[in-house]
């Protein structure tokens, strides 16, 4: 069996596309994402989205970015602000686990900070399972007990509690004691309510659930810290665009889409041939070949974005069939459901800024830049390189509210 790799966009596309090609980036994950969805093929994929995405509605959406996201922001970034000071890393973790606990219908019975930092915890601990393909093999056994031992936790303290109370729900909705639009519009809720049609194990809600919460969270945070970093540097060179910044509603969504292109949260995709494929690219795939699509070298493939693809330009257009995050959000059967919620929906000419959906990362960051947010010139910003997909370990920042951009 040979291994083989797509780095231009259009074979990236091609392999994330093919139906012959199925899921393998998670095959050392099993124990946690077996049968997550993004883990699904053919039929049982297909039925398994179609329920779930009945909750990615635009009016769920449009409900996240307007009532949910201003509260969870004002009351998530008030502790910094009084401080003046905090990490933009932890402060993403904040805002983030709370909003897609809530989106995949994971129940905080308490709303207590240590119930946040538990669930900031296990995240981290559930984060442990995708990388293991790339852990050393001394540590993979410490780790996969790790990973059983957070999703033990999870489902006794968080998920159960949830199920019981939605069944209860559903239940009445059923007797017709409680109306239909009572019910919690959340992943959770949709999955029970179809888990008999779709076969849904215990084992396959816990990984689902598991899932979602990294799913939406992790891939938000880091992208996140990637899109201050990349535009505040952006307005330090570039200080004739603090006037775009004020002027243009669309601005800071592209500067998102173009951080989100040069770093992917996943810098790679990877499948297993289900028979012989040929890519139009040339490649013969054998049947059981994996294929790795590298997001981040096609990323800045340069007969695309030109010739300064390696850089962060928000002023760059991206003409054709492209989106100008590139591959970043994946394509094809398994194209990310939470793409319009995380980074909203691309304006178009004449697009109104009133009914947009901009996406909870661009309204993050607006809130921050509105918060005075820059690097604290006493503490120093880290990388976490131990991982393949580089992200922001910590990153102090100031919050002067007086010194705003915005
Ligand atoms: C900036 C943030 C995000 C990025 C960069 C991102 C990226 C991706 C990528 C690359 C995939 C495809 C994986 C593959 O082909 O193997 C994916 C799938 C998925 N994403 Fe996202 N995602 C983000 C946010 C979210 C959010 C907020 C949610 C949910 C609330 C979400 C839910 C999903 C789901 C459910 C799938 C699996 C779809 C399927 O297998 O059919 N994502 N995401």
């Amino acid at each position: 069996m040979s291994a083989h790799e797509m780095t231009t966009i259009d074979g990236c596309m091609h392999v994330l596309k093919s139906r012959d090609l199925r899921q393998a980036l998670y095959d050392e994950a099993a124990l946690m994402m077996e049968h997550a969805l993004v883990n699904l093929h053919g039929a049982e994929h297909r039925a398994r989205r179609n329920v779930e995405a009945k909750v990615f509605r635009k009016d769920v959406f449009l409900r996240y970015e307007k009532e949910v996201l201003p509260a969870t922001l004002e009351e998530t970034i008030a502790p910094y602000l009084e401080a003046g000071r905090g990490d933009l890393v932890d402060i993403g973790y904040r805002i983030m686990m709370n909003l897609t606990v809530d989106f995949t219908g994971i129940d905080r019975a308490e709303r207590s900070a240590e119930e946040t930092e538990e669930l900031i915890r296990l995240l981290k601990e559930f984060s442990l399972a995708p990388a293991l393909g790339q852990s050393r093999g001394d540590d993979v056994e410490d780790k996969k007990a790790r990973i059983r031992a957070a999703m033990a936790t999870f489902s006794e303290r968080f998920l159960e509690p949830s199920i019981a109370r939605r069944e209860t729900l559903i239940a009445d909705v059923e007797a017709g004691r409680l109306a239909d639009d009572a019910l919690p519009r959340d992943v959770l809720t949709m999955l029970l309510r179809e888990r008999e049609a779709i076969g849904l194990s215990e084992e396959a809600l816990l990984q689902e659930g598991i899932f979602y919460v990294l799913a939406g969270a992790h891939t938000t945070i880091h992208s996140l810290s990637h899109a201050v970093h990349e535009l505040l540097t952006w307005l330090d060179a570039h200080p004739e665009d603090i006037a775009r910044l004020r002027e243009d509603p669309f601005f800071i969504q592209q500067c998102v889409f173009e951080s989100l292109r040069l770093h992917p949260s996943s810098p790679v995709a990877r499948r297993r041939a289900l028979c012989p494929v040929h890519l139009p690219e040339g490649e013969d795939i054998a049947a059981g070949d994996a294929v790795t699509a590298n997001l981040y070298e096609a990323n800045r493939d340069e007969t695309i974005f030109g010739a300064d693809a390696g850089s962060f330009n928000p002023r760059r257009h991206v003409e054709g069939k492209v989106a100008p995050h590139g591959v970043s959000m994946g394509m094809g059967m398994h194209a990310c459901l939470g793409r319009n919620l995380a980074i909203g929906v691309e304006p178009r000419p004449g697009t109104s800024a009133d009914d947009h959906q901009f996406g909870i990362v661009p309204l993050i960051v607006r809130a921050l830049l509105q918060a005075g947010v820059r690097p604290d010139p006493e503490g120093k910003a880290r990388k976490d390189e131990t991982i393949t997909r580089i992200t922001w370990a910590e990153y102090p920042v100031l919050l002067r509210p007086e010194e705003a951009l915005l």
